[in-house]
């Protein structure tokens, strides 16, 4: 296994975007990332900043009185901790604290998803170990560490079994979110599709079972649950099955598609072969059907979420990107739609618009750290990363048991809304243009989330329009980021 430097952080200020002031005590004194020294420097210097920040937000609180709880704000939000930080109240409800040596392998996690897993689990003290090659360009997730100032290690490779390398690490739960994303690129590519979410799944099962058996006979601790994301296009185009539930059959019409439907078999194989077997303490699986994901992190730029065209460089991105906003169906639509608003380029639908999907929110965390930051801007809101943490934590007692949930909110809208909404929530001045639709792509889209509110306590807790706030007044933040770099 290689242990690389977390991805680069070279942006000052980016600070204020998930400053989190319970950081400063605690872990954060404790702070000790696995990774260059040049890194360590950096962080060093943003450990200054972060703690100035905290001064900032302590004096702050002096001045901010207690009366603005439950009123125009969050309903999220309870008392103080120690006087300055606030926690969600669903955090307390459901999303439980590591215990004693609990330890992530997140795969993915730099990705769009995948950082906001990893910022909720350090969050709740777990260990985080992200294996994630970058694969699929640049995100804006280079600042991971920004958001999560705590251990967190980076590797490119399956971390080696107990007893049998020089890493030391236990685990005892799996992520896996690595994938390729683009539905349009696997009708072009499906080797690609094959190889990484096929068998890149494939993979990751085959660790886990050979890390167990290394893990039990060398008295370390065993992963006990595999959460692996699975998505919304296994459904394809099924109108009179509107809204979907877990039980609908396979109507996906893409490579991508068909690998995650087969990813979800291997979960179910491995599961009913461990029962079969007898194995001891057998891990249990859960694949989680992501509907339309969005929120602060996701890339515009990114070809493969956003299903734009673009220019791209080896490393990075130009700013403003050279490519044309255009989506429908992918997940990446809204931060492309924001981005055309901000941008004043037109936003442009392909098709007449009236096409429907259900948009859940990832997670924000925000607290803007100057001092005009009172306590009602200090927000957690979260939702697809709380699916798959609940999930991860769900407790299984006996056989292991293999479980499928949608992940949405159960309330869909049209493209048309949505282009509204953005140019609502930019103020901006973009044209919305219509293009001819895109072949393949799917008419109505409706979910019904209660299979995962009663399996995994999941609910969706932002509605679409505060979580488009969340995303527009992190895209212009990320702007005001970009452009003073
Ligand atoms: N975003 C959505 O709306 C949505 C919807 C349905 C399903 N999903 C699924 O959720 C997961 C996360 O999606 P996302 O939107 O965060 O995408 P993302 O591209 O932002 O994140 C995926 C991460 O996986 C990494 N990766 C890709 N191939 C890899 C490999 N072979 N080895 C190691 N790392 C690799 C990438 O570098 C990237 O950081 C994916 O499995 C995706 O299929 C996402």
């Amino acid at each position: 296994m290689k242990t690389r430097s977390p991805p680069s952080t070279s942006r000052e200020g980016v600070e204020v975007d998930d400053f989190d002031p319970l950081e400063i005590d605690g872990r954060w004194q404790q702070m000790d990332v696995k990774s260059s020294g040049e890194s360590n420097s950096r962080l060093s210097r943003r450990s200054a900043l972060l703690l100035a920040a905290a001064l900032a937000m302590v004096t702050a609180s002096l001045f901010v009185g207690h009366g603005s709880l439950g009123s125009d704000v969050d309903d999220e939000r309870v008392a103080p901790i120690r006087g300055t930080a606030y926690l969600s109240r669903d955090e307390f409800k459901d999303v439980r604290t590591a215990r004693a040596g609990e330890s992530v392998l997140l795969t993915g996690g730099l990705g769009f998803i995948g950082s906001h897993v990893a910022d909720l689990l350090l969050h709740r003290g777990f260990e985080v170990t992200i294996m994630d090659d970058e694969s699929n360009g640049h995100n804006h997730n280079e600042f991971c560490q920004e958001m999560v100032p705590n251990n967190i290690t980076v590797v490119d490779d399956f971390p080696s079994f107990p007893n049998t390398g020089d890493d030391t690490t236990q685990f005892t739960h799996v992520v896996h979110l690595a994938a390729a994303i683009s539905v349009a690129e696997s009708m072009a590519n499906p080797v690609k599709y094959e190889n990484i979410n096929y068998g890149g799944s494939e993979k990751v099962i085959n660790w886990i079972s050979e890390y167990n058996k290394h893990a039990g006979s060398a008295g370390a601790t065993k992963v006990r649950k595999l959460v692996a994301a699975s998505s919304a296009a296994i459904y394809g185009d099924q109108p009179k099955l509107l809204p979907l539930q877990e039980s609908a059959p396979y109507g996906g019409i893409s490579p991508y598609a068909d690998t995650k439907y087969r990813m979800e078999g291997l979960m179910k194989s491995f599961v009913e072969g461990q029962n079969n077997d007898g194995v001891a303490e057998p891990v249990s699986a859960v694949a989680l059907r992501f509907f339309n994901v969005f929120g602060p992190r996701q890339d515009p730029h990114n070809p493969y979420s956003g299903g734009s065209i673009r220019r791209r460089t080896a490393n990075c991105c130009s700013f403003p990107p050279t490519y044309s906003h255009f989506a429908t169906q992918t997940s990446g639509v809204i931060s492309l739609f924001l981005e055309a608003a901000l941008t004043g380029k037109d936003i442009t639908i392909l098709g007449d618009g009236a096409m429907t999907r259900d948009f859940v929110f990832v997670k924000v965390r925000q607290c803007p750290v100057h001092p005009a930051c009172s306590a009602s801007s200090l927000t957690i809101r979260k939702d697809v990363a709380r699916a798959i943490v609940l999930a991860l934590l769900q407790d299984v007692k006996g056989d292991a048991s293999f479980d499928v949930y949608n992940v949405c909110t159960g309330k869909s809208i049209t493209i048309n809304t949505l282009a509204g909404q953005v140019k609502q929530s930019m103020d901006s001045n973009s044209k919305i243009t219509h293009l001819d639709p895109r072949e393949g792509d799917i008419r109505e889209s409706s979910c019904n989330p209660k299979g995962a509110s009663d399996g995994i306590l999941f609910k969706s807790a932002v509605s679409q329009e505060v979580g488009l706030e969340k995303t527009a007044a992190w895209f212009r933040e990320d702007q005001g980021r970009r452009s003073r770099t």
